[in-house]
């Protein structure tokens, strides 16, 4: 597409330089009181002909403006479309832990704001490109015109891309210095708007605000900085290029060569190359500054991709026995100083753990807050991978097993519930084939179906962050197990509902669990042993290991 962008920019300046010549040409007649003029080959030329052509170029110059402009923006939307693409499907295949490395804000930032950069990469390339090409052409023609103008047409040129070198080194740290600056905004932005709540509980509106307007001085004053150094760019340019057409103009007179009319085309089309170099400067700053953004961008995308998460072949039935042996864990943690804050460190939070669930059987998880349960599930669920030990499903390495087969046999309910913004009946068949009446008995079983037959659209009502009805804590939570029940698993993994911690909370995880028949395995956290009366073993997680019995 940039050929075509190139042949169009050159057809531009063909045809405008045509245009220029023949207004050369008849200013030349007017000084010289000629009715029939000469341009090059071409003599015994009418002023009326003269005329009629230059307007039928101008028409043909518009047709080829527009094709150029037509196929510029098409240039800018390709990688924008690309990009948002190849980053979405990068990170909901990346592995867990990468995913947990990037936050909400930095993943808004890059979705919009670094793919735009890339669109305006583009787009300021095919600028160039059209410009540089619309310069070649005009310069071709006052080469035919005037030889020694190309000459120095093109010293000068030389010369100024020499002179602005520099601003474009300028540029590109301002742009780095913007991406890490709108970064930082785009995650205080999401905090921001997270805690908004507390914010005005705890009386620190102004605060909040205080802190947001640092941020944003910060990326105006980069944005200032870089806009001056554009401006100031193409200003130098433009004068530096009026001194040349001054000298040029000079030379010409000194000699005493050549015609009015030639003179006059030689300053015309100097002028229009002065336009399109500025052209081609501004796009050249703009690509400088956005640089960083898209560096940035193949970054992110390349770094997710290279933490695909893997999957074995193992097709496993439903869940006959789960086995944990001797697994270890150690988080990965920032070292304190003086190691410094690049300096990885380890905190060991499993230790020779021991866990086998057999078909059917239900067992609890207790212990304190950070002993490491969510940890542990996380390790059942895949998500991490043990640093020593086994976990074996069926007998077979959970690695090695597929994950098609591992999803539609485990089934969780995290400890913060994450609704989507869509219908009930969407979040709980959550875009999986799974009908209206396996949902409603799903519902039942979580003990939701009766809140939800009572809102005014049953099980169409629109809920989620975006949602016509927000729904309550514990009725998100019920919802969410509902959406584990739906598949039908035979392993069920919950980690405690901290938004319902109290009566209803404990209530919560009793009455999940007397709605599971013993086709079901579970596996559930709670901080409340009574919440876990039907388990059949209740464990407690301590010291990196869960021990047995509980008093
Ligand atoms: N992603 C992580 N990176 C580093 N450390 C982590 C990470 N997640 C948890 N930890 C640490 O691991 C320890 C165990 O955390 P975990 O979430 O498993 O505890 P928990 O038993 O589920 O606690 P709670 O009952 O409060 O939910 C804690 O000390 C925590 O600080
Ligand atoms: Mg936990």
């Amino acid at each position: 597409m940039l050929v075509a962008v190139a042949a169009a920019g050159a057809a531009i300046g063909l045809t405008e330089a045509g245009i220029l010549r023949i207004i050369g040409a008849l200013v030349g007649s007017l000084e010289t009181g000629d009715t029939t003029i000469t341009i090059g080959p071409f003599d015994q030329l009418g002023v009326g002909a003269l005329v009629t052509a230059g307007l039928v170029g101008t028409l043909v110059l518009v047709a080829f403006r527009v094709g150029e402009t037509a196929l510029i923006a098409r240039i800018g939307v390709l990688p924008l479309t690309e990009a948002r693409t190849q980053l979405a499907a990068a990170f909901l295949h990346a592995d867990h832990t990468a995913q947990q490395r990037i936050t909400a804000g930095e993943y808004q930032e890059m979705i919009t704001a670094h793919t735009m950069r890339l669109s305006s990469i583009a787009t300021a390339t095919a600028t160039l490109v059209s410009a540089a090409l619309i310069a070649v052409a005009l310069a071709v023609v006052a080469a035919i015109v005037a030889l020694p103008t190309l000459v120095v047409l093109m010293v000068v040129m030389g010369l100024l891309f020499v002179l602005t070198l520099p601003l474009q080194k300028l540029a590109q740290r301002l742009g780095r210095s913007q991406a890490s600056a709108n970064t930082a905004l785009a995650n205080h932005t999401a905090e921001m708007v997270q805690a908004a709540t507390d914010a005005r509980i705890f009386g620190v509106t102004d605060e909040f605000a205080l802190d947001n307007d640092r941020q944003v001085e910060k990326t105006s004053d980069l944005v200032f900085r870089t806009k001056a150094v554009e401006f100031f760019g193409s200003s130098l340019f433009q004068a530096l290029m009026l001194g040349v057409i001054v000298a040029i103009g000079g030379w010409l007179a000194a000699r005493n060569t050549g015609d009015f009319g030639t003179a006059g085309t030689v300053a015309l089309i100097a002028l229009r190359a002065q336009m399109a170099g500025r052209r081609a400067l501004t796009a050249n700053l703009s690509i400088a500054t956005s640089a960083p953004f898209a560096d940035e961008l193949s970054t992110a995308i390349e770094a997710l991709r290279s933490a695909t998460a893997t999957s074995g072949t193992r097709t496993i039935g439903p869940i006959e026995q789960v086995e944990l042996s001797a697994v270890g864990f150690d988080h990965a943690t920032i070292a304190p100083e003086p190691a410094g804050p690049d300096q990885t460190a380890t905190l060991p939070v499993l230790r020779g753990l021991d866990l086998t669930v057999t078909a059917g059987e239900h067992v609890g998880i207790v212990g304190a807050s950070g002993s490491g349960k969510s940890t542990l599930l996380a390790i059942l669920l895949g998500l991490q991978a043990p640093h020593s030990g086994t976990v074996r499903m069926n007998g077979v390495d959970r690695a090695d097993c597929s994950a098609a087969s591992l999803s539609s046999q485990v089934a969780s309910v995290a400890q913060r519930p994450v609704l989507i913004s869509g219908t009930v009946q969407s979040n709980i068949a959550f875009h999986r084939a799974i009908g209206r009446t396996e949902v409603v008995v799903a519902a039942q079983a979580a003990g939701v179906h009766d809140e939800i037959v009572s809102w005014p659209d049953g099980y169409d009502t629109v809920i989620g962050e975006r949602g016509a009805r927000q729904v309550s804590g514990g009725q998100a939570q019920r919802i969410c197990i509902a959406r584990a029940l739906a598949g039908k698993p035979s392993l069920l993994i919950m980690d405690e509902p901290t938004s319902a911690i109290d009566d209803a909370g404990t209530r919560l995880i009793a009455d999940t669990m007397a709605a599971l028949d013993r086709s079901c395995a579970a596996i559930i956290v709670s901080h409340r042993a009574d919440a876990l009366t039907s388990c059949d073993r209740i464990l407690k997680m301590d010291g990196g290991k869960l021990v047995y019995p509980v008093s």
